[in-house]
């Protein structure tokens, strides 16, 4: 069925059915593939975007569950590393390895750094359950901490 959906700033009309995972709709529909698909079942955070700033895995979620009134960020919706001091961080840092989990980083950290400007370590070991094949964790922690400051002084 015909629904409206609001992301990155804008109402989109897509025909799908009730149970298509937000995912495909986003990927397959509106043709934003930055936000990926991993492992399917929530696991791995590959297909994480914001809805009303919080951080959701859309591979299992209907988009049946989405309404016009939530505003849904992907990683497309971001102004960019010159912009946004997560982007711009991750690309100093050269965060990404082979790049496959770090549109779902990126949008886990921003969830983050949202609700927590200074984050504890702990808070971003409870944050950051994104899974990265390429081991760029270590990475991640840096540049959330370098983007946190940035964020701060702003
Ligand atoms: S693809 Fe959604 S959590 Fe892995
Ligand atoms: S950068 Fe390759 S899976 Fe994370």
């Amino acid at each position: 069925m015909a629904r409206n959906l609001h992301v990155n700033g804008r109402v989109h009309e897509v025909e799908a059915s009730d149970d298509t995972p937000l995912l495909w709709v986003l990927r397959d529909h509106l043709g934003l593939t930055g936000t990926k698909y991993g492992c399917g079942v929530m696991a791995c955070g590959a297909c994480t975007v914001l809805v009303d700033g919080e951080p959701v895995r859309t591979c299992v979620m209907p988009v049946s569950g989405f309404t016009e009134a939530q505003s849904i960020t992907t990683i497309e919706g971001l102004p960019g590393a010159d912009e946004d001091p997560v982007q711009k961080a991750w690309t100093e840092h050269s965060v990404a390895q082979c790049g496959y989990c770090q549109s779902g980083m990126i949008m886990a950290a921003h969830a983050l750094l949202a609700k927590q400007p200074e984050p504890s370590d702990a808070d971003v070991e409870q944050a950051m359950t994104n899974i990265c094949r390429c081991g760029t964790y270590q990475l991640v922690r840096v540049a959330i901490r370098q983007a946190a400051k940035e964020m701060r002084d702003a």
